[in-house]
């Protein structure tokens, strides 16, 4: 998907400032930088849920032309936080990414997605009653379950649009939930995930956009933008990368970091 020159006002504020962006199916594309930077904007943006200035392609269509059920079989979108005031059960939270055609079909997808997120035990059980991690994982499998294939019959992709995918979740579920997130790209779909962390964005991310105020201040493969200067610019404190011996992949220590 491609967004150019993409601003968005809030309020009284502009929040997104000519925004460039570029997400190709196959990879998974990071948006990182610091709160308030403007990331989970941009992706509701990308999403289709706010007014903007500029245009946003999804799979080459323009995506204020779309019909919201147009919408929903080609992306699925992940909040940074889900309410749900009904006592549903984790099932029925997970069948709604199903949508319309939740009538039509068995529960085979909503049931492989909660084994896929490692809840396979957890069908009848109360959402309510979940940890937040629990919840979330819930939530990643009604989205899977909307765009259960990463491309659809006639070689569209399909895409994920994540918005802190793994914030509540221990560092055994990160890395399922993001190996989960890397083998959709791989199976040709398209990923594009908000990420706080920048050690799994070098680990999984093909790609990296940074934003900073409402802008992108860097672009490109983590190690391309995983680099003292930069990082530190972006951030407001020091941070020095280092790299993995074998895979060259960058890594940040807390121990390296100080304020500016
Ligand atoms: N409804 C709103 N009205 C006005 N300003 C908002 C609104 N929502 C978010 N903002 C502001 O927009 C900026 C970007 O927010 P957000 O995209 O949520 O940041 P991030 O996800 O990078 O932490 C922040 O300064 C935030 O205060
Ligand atoms: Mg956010």
């Amino acid at each position: 998907m491609r967004a150019a020159g993409i601003c968005v006002r809030l309020g009284r504020t502009e929040v997104l400032h000519d925004v460039d962006f570029i997400a190709r199916p196959g990879q998974l594309t990071a948006i990182a930088g610091p709160n308030g930077s403007g990331k989970t904007t941009f992706l509701r943006a990308l999403s289709g849920e706010l007014r903007h200035g500029g245009t946003i392609t999804l799979n080459g269509r323009d995506i204020a032309s779309l019909r919201p059920w147009e919408l929903a079989v080609e992306r699925a979108v992940l909040p940074q936080a889900a309410q749900l005031a009904f006592p549903f059960t984790v099932i029925e939270v997970v069948r709604l990414g199903q949508g319309a055609r939740a009538c039509a079909t068995a529960d085979e997808v909503p049931v492989a997605a909660l084994a896929r997120v490692g809840l396979a035990g957890f069908a009848d059980r109360f959402y309510a009653e979940l940890s937040g991690g629990e919840q979330q994982r819930v939530h990643l499998a009604r989205v899977l379950t909307q765009v259960w294939q990463p491309v659809a019959a006639g070689g569209t992709p399909r895409w994920l649009l994540l918005d802190e995918p793994v914030s509540s979740l221990d560092i055994g579920h990160q890395l399922q939930v993001m190996e989960i997130a890397r083998a959709y790209a791989r199976a040709g779909g398209g990923v594009v995930a908000v990420m706080l962390d920048l050690n799994l964005t070098a680990m999984f991310a093909d790609r990296v956009a940074l934003f900073k105020s409402g802008r992108i201040a860097a672009e490109g493969p983590p190690r391309a933008v995983m680099r003292e200067a930069v990082l530190s610019r972006i951030y407001g404190c020091t941070l020095r990368p280092n790299e993995t011996p074998q895979a060259a992949i960058p890594y940040l220590l807390p121990q390296a970091a100080a304020r500016a």
